[in-house]
């Protein structure tokens, strides 16, 4: 490619999509989430050919000058061949909504590009991507057949070099019953890697290289100027002539700057300089400054093998810290240089750097210096002691001598691609021989505002150091990123393991005097992060199912090849509508206020055509759910939360609209009250209506004479969706009629289509939604969405499309989340953990307004809060607060989650109170068991399946024998600990607003035999159009290739309900059903007169006979609840489960790890066990986010910090447990639904909880041994700082 105007300000990423190259993907723009990796080979400056994965986003397009880059297109194709990456992931269905795929394939290809036969390590390594639909088992189960030994079991030396399936404890290795499968795809078919088949380094770069390296290469943009010397003095003179001007390397932190608005005119590219790349090792490793951190880590990791341990172990720790430092894509093109020189405290490197006693070289033209790397070179935040015209050359990094001991720790929200909250190095020199402290070295990240050394711990080890460190480690209350009582523990802590690993191994050379006791050891060793590894069953279709048959079999998803090789098009990978506008959305700064508007200097911004407000909206500025308005700009001059939407600037191009937004000015008159939590709510009776109750049996009667009585609260966090496409919406106006299409990211189209109508002032049949299928969704595409696409469809009215795509941060801020909710309860109790009450309130945060909080979301929360427990008195409130923080929305689950969560609290603190073992003496004694039983609100149903789900949930998970491990695992370890908790689950499937519970679908059969289904439903990674097709297939008894799903389509299929409660497969299978059974009996004359005739011949006779072939289905049970009663049948019917988890927790830096899950979960008969397996892994995992590591972080003036991967966390592939199991619960069946299936989008989340409370329990066991009390307070999400500050210990207090 030549690019003649090459932009320096241009991005890879943005450079490819606009060239059509649309399988990169946008997940966040920040290098945090891996959507948008490719593969960059270059001839480096050793004339050898390299290939590194890099995130797009972040790399300048001029910095890839001679370099090829190959994208997911260039791998492979269905129109050409795929390659076995693609095949892979998509056969052994890891590829679900398919945003993230194209990312993972790249990282995986570049892999494998270096090492055709990688191990488990390599591919865990290499997978920095983040993927929010399928708990990364089935992508990295496809992924490993690429290893040498991919026999589906562990293997690779973990757990004593047994596999999985061997190990102690595990039931997975013989089934008893032989229709029971294991296998969700078959491996004996796969394309073969034939790495001759790759592309080649193209060779005209390869004698560009070779022709052009030495000549400096400049580039000029639109605003900025860039230029790259090829040689050092070039680059120095520059820098003496520019001192103010940029430098950078990796650039992984100047995209960031200039979000933030900080502008360089001139840009110098310092990547180029061989000086400054080169890693060499003489009397100590000497790194150049722009020596990647991948190329440093190798380098290392070659080096140590062969060097004696005592003068690696700086090297060691050093490795340590940069294999949890960032995603892979990042380390290749980060840099140790821009590591330090960012001068940012909770970067990793300086501290153990400096703890090695490091020197850094130092060039300007004027000559070379040599400066300790210490405390003193970062005299400020984000400030480095450099001179303008000075750059860094090299950092020496020296062996440690044989009495020298180094260790370097960090603690983040994430084990892995965290920034770390505490970050720390040490190194103690001891006299030759002796116990005797020479000299000692500590220095700390993110304790305050630069590299701290504790200075005064430094003069005097062990004795007084811990409350030296306290003197030394001031950390202010106001710390950037707060925490602060938590990094202060933190850095003693890490200073005690320190200590710990020294005085061990000064004891290992007999010198030491302390004995270090046996049960402190295993503290010293940080978490190994595995690949997670497990087992999914199923039964198998009955023998005399026809073979053509596919309900009942593990079906691939219908686009997982069109997904994995990148041409699944998702609504922003559409190609320009000629004249397309784009919209940026303007929001509020202020959380309650008035403002005034003006848009004045907007108007004359670059490119910009429009300012829409409130006052331009031709119909009704407002969307109408359930006869609630709320409104789609703020109105009235009055903003009620920040990142309400207050105006939208349309613009020619999205760069243009995004930096004319910023200038609009706005005034703003704060008015009062303002609150943000709950608690605050509460106070200012601050509600929104309906409040909701039910209530069985005389509760205040059974508290009064109940045994014991227990008070308590549950407060659980909110959470972001974080589905990897975000929202957006392309408005196209037809010109006539007032038509407009839509091509939208909506779980709800038709919801979508009727607020734009209202929005236009126009009918609802002039506004078609199309969707043809969304990069996840998880409940936040169903109403937000339709707000943005009024406000597009708005912008549109200029005659021109507009396309509106939310930045991350701008999704994170104006689309909310789940609500958080708080569960204050009293209970009654016997001895023997028999509940004879409950009576338990739900508070739920809705912010600023309505949504679905009290419908859906409040009222799942009360109608699930028995869960499989028959508590004879039972009752629930549900109140919603009103609050001036963007509002909450729907979350997969709903309420449900938090509902089911409070009450398991309650089981679980009457176990901890009665000193009972919870899932064997409590939960079992409480659990509903006739065979006909009635829910707290008289729905009946039988717990059958849910105890079938339980028993054999225990029994697989060996929980008796495992439970017993634990506690002498506790025993005998005093700074680790763990828990195993199980908890049986009764969910109910469907919409508690009973009339959503509906589906229609439309079949039409071509004359060719071909046939197209529409239904309401949106494919979102669950596979509704694969079960669908299945469905289809197996009524008209075609081969599944013959039918075919477009679209979701408001014109095909007007009134449909969303896709979601888990009801989607139900509503929509039962009506494809319908549709193809109306089909077949119209051509069944046909076929009883022709049997011998082939399906086309049928269609063809069919057409000839004037037999319609198209036919409508539709399917809508009976489901209502009454609230003035408070009762009803509010469910179609319940789905049942049963969960149970191991966790481990460092009881010193909070840091825990998934041990192991097993789940056995009813879902019926299944329809497609392959995709259920996914919806159970994913969901769980999700679940496991909720309840650990998602957490949303406001200021105390309600701006949401957490907007992008790099502050909210969602699971990794190091937060699935290292060993998942999944079974399917056989001879399931559940009559009534479609083909005896049942839904199953939504229940797992809420076994992420089962983690929370192995939590809790193990932190209950470290407080035991220390005296103190089990129970005490912990909310969720459990993160390593509640962890850790639970652990009370000497260190918490000091
Ligand atoms: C998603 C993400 C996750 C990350 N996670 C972590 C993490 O967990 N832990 C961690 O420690 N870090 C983390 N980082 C930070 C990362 O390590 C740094 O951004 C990176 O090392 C900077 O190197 P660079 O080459 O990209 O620097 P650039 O962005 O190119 O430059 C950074 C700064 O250093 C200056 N600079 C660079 N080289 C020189 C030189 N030779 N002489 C003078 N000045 C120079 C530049 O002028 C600039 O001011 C993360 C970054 C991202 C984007
Ligand atoms: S979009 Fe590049 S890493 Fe997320
Ligand atoms: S399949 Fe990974 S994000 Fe959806």
């Amino acid at each position: 490619v030549v690019e003649k105007n090459a932009d320096p300000e241009q991005m890879l990423l943005s450079f490819l999509r606009r060239r059509g190259l649309t399988g990169t993907k946008y997940g966040c723009g920040g290098g945090g989430c891996g959507s948008c990796t490719v593969m960059v080979s270059r001839y480096d400056r050793n004339h050898e050919r390299v290939h590194y994965a890099v995130n797009a986003c972040l790399q300048p397009i001029v910095a890839l000058h001679g370099a090829a880059v190959v994208t997911v297109e260039g791998v492979g194709s269905t129109d050409t061949k795929l390659h076995p990456v693609q095949e892979r992931i998509a056969k052994a269905h890891g590829s679900q909504c398919g945003f993230c795929t194209p990312g993972m394939v790249m990282s995986m290809y570049a892999l494998l590009r270096n090492k055709p036969q990688p191990t488990m390590e390599d591919i865990r390594e290499a997978l920095g991507n983040l993927c929010r639909c399928t708990g990364y088992r089935p992508i990295i189960d496809g992924f490993k057949t690429f290893c040498e030994k991919s026999s589906g079991c562990c293997q690779n030396g973990r757990e004593e070099g047994r596999c999985c399936m061997e190990r102690k404890g595990s039931k997975m290795n013989h089934s008893e019953e032989n229709d029971i499968c294991h296998k969700l795809f078959p491996m004996d078919d796969f394309l073969p890697l034939d790495p001759s088949q790759d592309l080649i380094f193209p060779p005209e770069l390869m004698m560009m290289e070779k022709k052009f390296s030495a000549a400096p290469l400049y580039f000029q943009g639109e605003r900025v100027r860039l230029v790259a010397p090829s040689e050092l003095l070039h680059l120095l003179e520059l820098k003496a002539d520019h001192p103010s001007a940029a430098l950078i390397v990796g650039n992984t932190t100047i995209p960031k700057m200039l979000l933030k608005g900080e502008f360089h005119p001139l840009v110098i590219y310092a990547g180029r300089i061989s000086e400054l790349g080169a890693v060499t090792w003489g009397k100590n490793l000497m790194v150049g400054a722009a020596c990647s951190l991948s190329t440093l880590k190798e380098e290392m990791e070659k080096a140590v093998v062969e060097m004696e341990a005592e003068k690696a172990r700086g090297y060691q720790a050093l490795l340590q810290i940069l294999q949890c430092l960032a995603g892979k894509q990042i380390r290749n093109m980060a840099t140790i240089g821009g590591n330090l020189l960012s001068a940012n405290p909770k970067y990793d490197l300086s501290s153990v750097l400096a703890a090695l006693d490091c020197t850094l070289h130092v060039i300007s033209k004027d000559g070379m210096r040599s400066v300790p790397l210490d405390e003193k070179f970062f005299p400020a935040f984000g400030k480095a002691a450099l001179r303008p015209d000075e750059v860094l050359l090299s950092i020496d990094i020296p062996y440690t001598n044989s009495w020298e001991f180094v260790a370097a720790y960090r603690q983040a929200q994430r084990r892995e691609f965290a920034f770390s909250f505490v970050n720390a190095g040490m190194k103690v020199a001891i006299r030759e021989g002796t116990d005797i402290v020479e000299s000692l070295k500590v220095y700390y990240g993110g304790v305050g505002s630069t590299l701290v050394k504790a200075e005064q711990t430094c003069e005097d080890f062990l004795s007084e150091a811990c409350r030296l460190l306290n003197v030394d480690i001031n950390v202010s209350p106001s710390i950037h990123g707060g925490r602060a009582e938590y990094r202060k523990t933190l850095a003693v802590s890490f200073f005690f393991k320190f200590y710990m690993q020294v005085v061990l191994e000064m004891t290992e050379r007999g010198v030491s005097g302390v004995a270090l006791p046996p049960e402190y050891l295993s503290a010293l060793k940080p978490f190994k992060n595995e690949v997670p590894q497990g087992q999914q069953s199923f039964q198998l279709v009955s023998e005399a199912q026809p073979c053509g048959d596919p309900v009942g079999r593990p079906s691939m998803h219908q686009s997982a090849f069109q997904q994995a090789t990148g041409e699944a098009k998702y609504y922003d990978d559409l190609p320009p509508v000629q004249g397309e506008l784009f919209i940026h959305m303007v929001t509020s700064l202020r959380a309650h206020a008035r403002i005034n508007i003006d848009p004045s200097e907007v108007l004359n911004q670059p490119g910009v055509v429009a300012f829409v407000s409130a006052g331009d909206v031709p119909g009704a500025n407002r969307r109408l759910w359930f006869n609630h308005p709320e409104e789609l700009f703020a109105q009235e001059e009055q903003a009620l939360c920040v990142g309400q939407i207050i105006g939208a600037v349309v613009a020619e191009t999205r760069e243009q609209a995004r930096r004319a937004a910023e200038k609009v000015q706005v005034t703003y008159q704060d008015l009062q009250p303002v609150f943000f939590t709950i608690e605050d709510a509460i106070k200012h009776e601050s509600f929104f209506e309906p409040k909701r109750k039910v209530e069985r049996g005389d509760v205040d009667e059974a508290l009064r004479t109940a045994e014991h009585i227990l008070e308590d609260q549950l407060y659980m966090g909110g959470q972001e969706h974080f589905y990897m496409e975000t929202q957006g919406v392309i408005a196209v106006p037809k010109g006539e009629h007032g038509e407009m299409d839509l091509f939208v990211a909506s779980q709800h189209a038709a919801f979508t289509q009727e607020v734009v109508a209202m929005a236009l002032g126009v009918d609802s049949n002039k506004i078609t939604c199309h969707v043809k299928r969304l990069g996840g969704a998880f409940g936040g595409k169903v109403m937000k969405i339709a707000s943005l696409s009024a406000i597009t469809a708005v912008a549109a009215r200029t005659g021109r499309a507009v396309r509106c795509c939310l930045d991350r941060g701008d999704d994170m801020l104006i689309t909310s989340g789940r609500h958080p909710f708080l569960g204050k309860y009293k209970v009654g109790y016997n001895s023997d953990g028999t509940i004879v009450a409950a009576d338990i309130t739900y508070y739920s945060n809705g912010g600023c307004t309505l949504d679905e909080s009290p419908f859906q979301i409040m009222e799942k929360a009360i109608l699930h809060m028995d869960n499989g427990y028959k508590i004879p008195n039972l009752r629930g409130r549900g109140v919603v607060c009103k609050t001036y923080l963007p509002s909450y929305t729907a979350f997969r689950g709903f309420g449900g989650p938090q509902g089911l969560t409070v009450m398991e609290s309650v089981l679980h603190e009457v176990a901890v109170r009665c000193g009972l073992p919870p899932e064997k003496q409590v939960r079992e004694i409480n659990m509903y068991r006739e065979q006909q039983c009635y829910t707290h609100y008289k729905q009946p149903f039988c717990p059958t399946d849910m105890l079938r789900c339980w028993d054999e949930c225990l029994e697989k998970a060996s929980y008796q024998d495992r439970l017993r491990e634990v506690q002498l695992f506790n025993s005998s370890n005093r700074w680790r600990k763990r828990g195993i908790t199980a908890v049986p689950m009764k969910f109910g499937v469907g919409f508690s607003k009973g009339f959503y519970n509906q589906g229609a679908a439309l079949v039409n059969i071509f004359k060719d035999g071909s046939v197209l289904v529409s239904h309401g439903g949106t494919e979102m990674g669950q596979g509704i159009n694969t079960k669908a097709i299945q469905i289809a297939s197996r009524v008209l008894q075609v081969p599944m290739s013959s039918i075919f799903i477009k679209e979701t389509c408001t014109g095909n299929v007007p009134n449909a309900a969303p896709s979601a409660a888990s009801f989607g497969t139900d509503a929509v299978g039962m009506a494809v059903k319908d549709a193809c059974e109306k089909l077949m009996r119209r051509l069944q004359p046909l076929t009883e007169k022709n049997p011998q005739h082939t399906w086309k011949q049928q269609i063809t006779e069919a057409y000839f006979q004037k037999i319609s072939l198209s036919a409508t289905g539709f399917f809508g049970p009976p489901t209502n609840v009454d609230w003035e009663k408070g009762e009803g049948q509010a469910y179609y019917y319940f789905t049942f489960g049963a969960c149970c988890s191991e966790v481990e927790i460092d009881c010193l830096t909070g840091d825990h790890k998934n041990i192991r899950t097993d789940i056995v979960i009813d879902v019926g008969k299944s329809i497609n066990p392959a995709l259920d397996v996914g919806q159970v892994e994913g969901g769980f995992v999700q679940g496991v986010g909720l309840y650990t590591i998602e957490e949303l972080q406001f200021s105390a003036d309600g701006v949401l910090k957490t907007r992008g991967p790099t502050q909210y966390k969602i699971p990794a592939l190091c937060d699935v447990p290292a060993e998942l199991n999944v079974h399917l619960l056989a001879n399931a069946e559940n009559p009534g639904a479609i083909y005896l299936s049942k839904g199953i989008g939504e229940p797992p989340v809420f076994f992420g909880c089962t983690i929370f409370f192995a939590i809790k329990a193990a932190i209950a066991a470290a407080r035991q041994e220390r005296g103190l009390s089990a129970i005490f307070p912990l909310n969720s999400p459990a993160t390593a700082e509640k962890i850790r500050m639970a652990c009370q210990d000497q260190f918490t207090k000091m």
